[in-house]
C-alpha cells in the first residue's frame, strides 16, 4: 500500500525558469523558492472518481500553482494570472481544469505563445462550474490571465461595517468543498495535490494572510499598495489554498504558534486560544510530528459561514467561539487534528469527508481529554453521541445518507460524517485497546502523508496492520461501520456518569418546574446537555423563568444563545425576537443562521414573516455558504 514521494526532475525547474521569463511582474512568476517540489501520487480505482471536477488528471495534471493577484477592494474582485506546471503523458493533448465563472483573458505556454482554450458549457447546479480545456501544444507550463467573478463564492468582501473595526474593509476565502474554482483556475479535487505560491498586492494598510508561509516583509509598491509572497512547498489538496486581507495584528502564543485577529479583537482572541501551543504538543505526542512549520490562526469577522477551517499553517476561525473560558475551544482542537486527518491524509472523494471529518473529530477528543482533562471530553463526546441518536430517529437508522460512506454529493457535517465517524474510532480503540490503536492511527498518518485516501483504503490498512484475528475483525463489523447505514450494536457508548447530575435536573425540571440550582456552576457541555433536553414545549412563562434564573439570554457563550434562541423561536416567545434579530443581523456562521431561520420558517405565518423581515436585512451580509442554505429554506424547500 505504499506510496512514496516522488521528487520531480529537475528539469522541470529549468522549464520554469523560461517560463518565467515571459511573466507580466517584474520578478519571476514561478519561483525558485521550492526547487525540488514534492509531487504526491494520485489514485486509479472507481472508488476514488471524483465526479466533482472536470479534470482528467490520468493524461495532464496541475502539480504546482503560482498565483500573481491583485485585491481590488472597490471592485470586489480578484484578478492576474495563474501559472500551472502540468505532468503529463508525452501525447497528452489538453489539460482539463475547473472554472466557474472565471474570466479568461489569455492563456499561453512557457514562452508566451498563445493556447487554444475553450469553456465548457456551466453547469451551475451544484457549483460544479464549467471545464476550461487549454490545448497543450506540448507545454508543460501554463499561464492563465483571468479575473474571479465579483460574486465569487468562495470570496466575502466586507465593507468596514461589517468589521469590528468599522474603519477598513476586509476579505476572506472559503474553499471548501469546491469553491476555490470559483476564484482559481485549477483542478479543483481533492485528489489531485498541488504545491502553490502566490503574490498578492492589497492596499495598505491591510495585511495579506495565506495557507502557505510568507516570504520576507511585504514590498512597498510606492502606489498605495503592498506585494505579499507566500508558499506552501507541500503538495496540498487545491480547496486548502485560502487567504484573508485586513486591518489585522499578530500575536505570538508559542514558538510556533500565534493568532491573528482585528486589533479590536485580539485581546479576547489571544486569551481564548492560548492553549494552542499546548494542544500541538498533546497532538504530536499522540500521532506524530506536525509537518507544517507554524500553526497559525485567523479569527475572522462574524461573517465567516463556519466554526473554522483547516487552511495550513492559517486555520480561520469565527469570532463566536469566543466565550471567555475556552469553553469551545474544542474547535481549535479539531482544525488543529486537520493538519493530520485531512490535510496530510486526505478523502479523495467528498463522498469519503468522514475519513477528514470523522476522524479528526476523534482526534480532536483524544486533544481535548490530553488538554482538559477526561471529564471534559466524555461530556463532548456524550453530546456527540446524543446528537448521533438524535439524526437516527430523525431520518430513519435505514436512510443511506447515515452509511459513514456515501456515494451522493457531499453534504455539510451531519451527525454522521462528524459525530458517527468518531465514534466509530473510538469503537475500535476500544475493542483492541487504545496503545495498538494510537500505534496503528500514527502509522496510517506517516505512511499516506501528503496522499488521498478512500473508505476502501482504510478499511484494507486496518485489517492489514491493525486487526489481530479473525475473532477480532468479527467483533469490530468494520464493514457494517463504514459501509451501513445505522449504528452498529458494538459502538462504545458514552459513559452514563457524563451526565448524571445534569440528567436527574431534566427530570426534575420536567417533573416537578424546578430550576437547577447547581446551572451557573456547570461546564459549558452540561449547561447544554441540560438545555438540549428541555421539553419541546414551553410556555412563555416558563421561557421568561428560565431566562430569569439561567440567565440564558445575557450567556457570553454563543453556543449556548444559540440553543435559547432556538427553543425561544420554537415557542414564539415574542420578548427573545429582537435579540434573535440582533443576532442573525451580527453572526453569519451557517451552524446557528439556518437553523434560526428553519424554526422561524416552521412557526407558520407569524415566524414567517420576521424571517422575511429580517433576511431582507441580513442576506447581503452573509457569505454565499450562508445564503444559499437559507435561500433554500426560504423558498420552503
Ligand atoms: N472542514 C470543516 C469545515 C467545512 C466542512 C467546510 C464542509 C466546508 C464543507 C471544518 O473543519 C469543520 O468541521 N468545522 C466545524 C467545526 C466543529 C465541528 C468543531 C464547524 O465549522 O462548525
Ligand atoms: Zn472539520
Amino acid at each position: 500500500m505504499r506510496r512514496p514521494i516522488t521528487k520531480m526532475a529537475s528539469s522541470l525547474a529549468i522549464l520554469l525558469a523560461t517560463a518565467a521569463c515571459t511573466a507580466a511582474t517584474s520578478e519571476p512568476l514561478i519561483s525558485t523558492a521550492i526547487p525540488e517540489p514534492m509531487v504526491s501520487p494520485i489514485l486509479s480505482g472507481p472508488e476514488a472518481l471524483d465526479t466533482l471536477t472536470y479534470a482528467e488528471p490520468q493524461v495532464a495534471r496541475v502539480t504546482h500553482v503560482a498565483l500573481d493577484l491583485d485585491l481590488d477592494f472597490d471592485a470586489k474582485r480578484v484578478g492576474g494570472s495563474a501559472e500551472l506546471r502540468i505532468l503529463a503523458d508525452p501525447g497528452a493533448e489538453r489539460l482539463v481544469l475547473d472554472s466557474n465563472g472565471l474570466d479568461i483573458a489569455r492563456v499561453t505556454d512557457g514562452s508566451g505563445r498563445d493556447l487554444g482554450y475553450e469553456m465548457g458549457e456551466l453547469v451551475e447546479a451544484g457549483g460544479k462550474g464549467a471545464p476550461l480545456t487549454i490545448m497543450l501544444n506540448g507545454a508543460r507550463s501554463v499561464r492563465i490571465d483571468y479575473r474571479a467573478p465579483a460574486d465569487a463564492e468562495a470570496l466575502q468582501w466586507l465593507t468596514p461595517e461589517q468589521t469590528s473595526g468599522k474603519v477598513h474593509p476586509f476579505l476572506f476565502s472559503q474553499g471548501q468543498a469546491i469553491l476555490n474554482r470559483t476564484w482559481i483556475p485549477t483542478q479543483d479535487s481533492p485528489g489531485i495535490r498541488q504545491t502553490w505560491e502566490a503574490r498578492i498586492t492589497a492596499p495598505k494598510p491591510l495585511d495579506v494572510v495565506m495557507s502557505g508561509v510568507l516570504q520576507g516583509v511585504p514590498e512597498d509598491l510606492g502606489d498605495g499598495r503592498r506585494a505579499f509572497r507566500f508558499v506552501m512547498d507541500k503538495p496540498v489538496p487545491p480547496y486548502l489554498i485560502a487567504i484573508a486581507a485586513g486591518d489585522i495584528d499578530f500575536r505570538a502564543i508559542g514558538p510556533r504558534t500565534g493568532v491573528w485577529a482585528e486589533p479590536s479583537v485580539l485581546p479576547r482572541a489571544y486569551a481564548e486560544v492560548a492553549d494552542t501551543e499546548d494542544m500541538v504538543v498533546a497532538a504530536e505526542a499522540l500521532y506524530g510530528e506536525y509537518r507544517w512549520g507554524r500553526y497559525d490562526m485567523i479569527i475572522l469577522p462574524p461573517a465567516f459561514p463556519y466554526g473554522g477551517m483547516e487552511n495550513p499553517v492559517m486555520t480561520f476561525l469565527t469570532p463566536t467561539f469566543i466565550a471567555g473560558d475556552r469553553s469551545n475551544n474544542g474547535l481549535v482542537a479539531h482544525e488543529l487534528a486537520h493538519s493530520w486527518s485531512g490535510n496530510l491524509v486526505t478523502n479523495a472523494v467528498w463522498g469519503d469527508s468522514w475519513l477528514n471529518e470523522g476522524v479528526t473529530t476523534y482526534f480532536e477528543n483524544r486533544i481535548v481529554e490530553a488538554v482538559y482533562g477526561p471529564k471534559r471530553a466524555e461530556q463532548e463526546a456524550a453530546l456527540m453521541y446524543a446528537n448521533i441518536l438524535e439524526t437516527l430517529a430523525e431520518v430513519g437508522a435505514d436512510a443511506p445518507g447515515t452509511a459513514l460512506h456515501t456515494d451522493g454529493e457531499y453534504e455539510l457535517g451531519s451527525a454522521i460524517a462528524y459525530d458517527k465517524g468518531a465514534f466509530f474510532l473510538r469503537t475500535v480503540e476500544r475493542i483492541v485497546g487504545r496503545e495498538r490503536f494510537d500505534a496503528w492511527l500514527r502509522q496510517w498518518f506517516d505512511n499516506h502523508a501528503f496522499q488521498p485516501a478512500t473508505s476502501e483504503m482504510f478499511l484494507e490498512d486496518m485489517m492489514e496492520n491493525l486487526v489481530a484475528d479473525d475473532a477480532e475483525a468479527r467483533a469490530l463489523t468494520l464493514r457494517e461501520w463504514i459501509f451501513e447505514p445505522g449504528l452498529p450494536a458494538n459502538v462504545a457508548k458514552p459513559d452514563p456518569a457524563a451526565f448524571a447530575e445534569v440528567d436527574t435536573a431534566v427530570s426534575a425540571y420536567a417533573d416537578a418546574g424546578y430550576m437547577p440550582a447547581a446551572y451557573a456552576g456547570w461546564t459549558a457541555a452540561e449547561q447544554m446537555r441540560f438545555l438540549d433536553n428541555l421539553p419541546a414545549e414551553l410556555s412563555a412563562d416558563q421561557l421568561s423563568a428560565l431566562d430569569q434564573a439561567l440567565g440564558l439570554s445575557k450567556t457570553g457563550n454563543n453556543e449556548i444563545l444559540f440553543l435559547w434562541l432556538e427553543m425561544a423561536l420554537e415557542n414564539r416567545f415574542e420578548p427573545a425576537v429582537p435579540q434573535a434579530e440582533a443576532f442573525l443581523g451580527d453572526v453569519g456562521r451557517a451552524k446557528f443562521v439556518r437553523p434560526l431561520f428553519q424554526v422561524l420558517w416552521e412557526e407558520g405565518e407569524w415566524g414567517q414573516a420576521i424571517a422575511r423581515r429580517v433576511y431582507a436585512r441580513t442576506r447581503d451580509g452573509y457569505h454565499s455558504v450562508t445564503r444559499a442554505g437559507v435561500d433554500r429554506i426560504m423558498a420552503g424547500d
